[in-house]
């Protein structure tokens, strides 16, 4: 990390104390590091000690003595990445809601590159659903990556996860947030569900919620890749450094992915496309005073977006075709089945329970080199990156 520019934020919890290590950590790694702290912060390691370390005054306060008047803007401007270790579960809950009370807080709303966190406290507290909400918030929404904490003995005396990761582990972290390695790659994204009219009100959809495919646009666009994301109807935000085609229904889907699909080098298809469309859709609301007691609804097939580019890339080294296989059982021959009747070159395949609308999600990757394997339990945003390390290594594999 020679010459990177780190803020590495300490907020108030007995982890604190590590926090001095991972500076060390840094520097040692040659990274350029300033350090931000809360005042929580400072009753468990003093500003002197970060000073020592990074070389550099420690701001604390924001009318404080050491703050410039503009050092909430002049900080986060001149940083790369920022690393917050460790994460209290008052610090995440501010950050969520876009709080600037104090200056790490500030400093954080107004830092826009890649942040990354590493979590420390009770059990109890890391349990609580308000931080597993505000930790959702912060992964899927602003894009944030987590170091988890671990479980082990606590501070506190309790047992269970919540201790920070060690710092080892988050100066790994803190180096992949670097990586460019899709650089010079453009990467097509499908993501969300398809809604099919029935008439000007009402439609047949699924669950989907876009999150996956919004992750892996996210990870990808970070690694350097230039992104465009052909996005189904969901409530969820643009990546920044993302193109977004919105779209609605699976034949809109369709065209906008064969409009887009030339020069790019992979295309992960995680939508849920719809399979049926209605065979016609109504000019007005249908009334349920014109039908009887049931109503017969007449589907068509919509087109395999996915099997359509098999045919028509028929195997070729670019671009590599990823496609999803989110099946309710038998998951992993599902996948198999897929992977050659659609003509792709890797499938993520998972289980509904896994996956669907959840918010850590678990998937076997297998690809049409007999090589498979399962990723664990994942966050969205860990799995996005796997998908998009095994994209790589099949690009790199003759
Ligand atoms: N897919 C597609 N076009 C469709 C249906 C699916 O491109 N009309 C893509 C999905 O984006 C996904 C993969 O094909 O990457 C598998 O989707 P899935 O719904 O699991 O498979 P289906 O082909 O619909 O098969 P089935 O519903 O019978 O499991």
């Amino acid at each position: 990390m020679k010459n990177r520019k780190i803020l590495l934020g300490i907020t108030g919890g007995i982890a604190a104390y590590k926090s001095a290590h991972l500076c060390r950590l840094f520097v040692r790694d040659g990274a350029d590091v300033r350090v931000v702290m809360s005042e929580a912060a400072c009753e468990f390691i003093t500003p002197l000690t970060m000073e020592t370390l990074c070389g550099k005054p420690v701001p604390v306060k924001m009318f404080g003595r050491t703050a410039g008047p503009l050092e909430h803007i002049d900080l986060p401007d001149e940083a790369e990445i920022m690393v917050i270790a460790p994460a209290t579960a008052d610090y995440l809950a501010r950050c969520a809601a876009g709080r600037a009370c104090d200056l790490i807080s500030s400093v954080t709303l107004a830092f826009t590159g890649p942040v990354l966190f590493a979590p420390a406290m009770n059990t109890n507290m890391w349990n609580n659903p308000a931080t597993a909400r505000n930790v959702l918030t912060l992964t899927e929404e602003h894009g944030w990556h987590i170091v988890q904490p671990s479980s082990g003995d606590l501070a506190c005396g309790w047992t269970g996860p919540g201790r920070m990761a060690e710092p080892e582990e988050i100066l790994d972290a803190a180096r992949a947030l670097f990586r460019r390695d899709l650089h010079g790659h453009r990467i097509l994204v499908t993501a969300g569900p398809t809604a099919e009219d029935l008439d000007p009100v009402r439609f047949l959809s699924n669950r989907s919620t876009g999150r996956m495919g919004y992750a892996i646009a996210h990870a990808a666009t970070r690694r350097g890749a230039d992104v465009v994301l052909v996005s189904g109807p969901t409530a969820l935000p643009c990546p920044t450094g993302v193109q977004r085609v919105d779209v609605r229904s699976a034949l809109e889907m369709e065209q906008a992915v064969n409009e887009e699909v030339d020069g790019c080098d992979a295309v992960i298809m995680s939508a849920a496309v719809a399979d049926y469309r209605p065979e016609q859709i109504m000019e007005h609301k249908i009334k349920k005073e014109q039908e009887g007691d049931s109503r017969v609804l007449q589907l068509v097939k919509n087109p395999d977006i996915l099997a359509g580019l098999g045919a028509r890339f028929a195997k070729k080294s670019r671009p590599v075709l990823v496609g999803f296989a989110l099946e309710t059982r038998n998951a992993i021959e599902a996948a198999r089945t897929k992977l050659q009747r659609k003509g792709a070159h890797i499938i993520v395949a998972n289980l509904a329970a896994d996956g669907l609308g959840g918010d850590d999600t678990r998937a076997t990757i297998i690809d049409d080199r007999e090589k498979m394997f399962d990723t664990g339990p994942l966050t969205k945003i860990e799995l996005a990156e796997k998908i998009l390390d095994h994209v790589l290594e099949y690009w790199d594999r003759p």
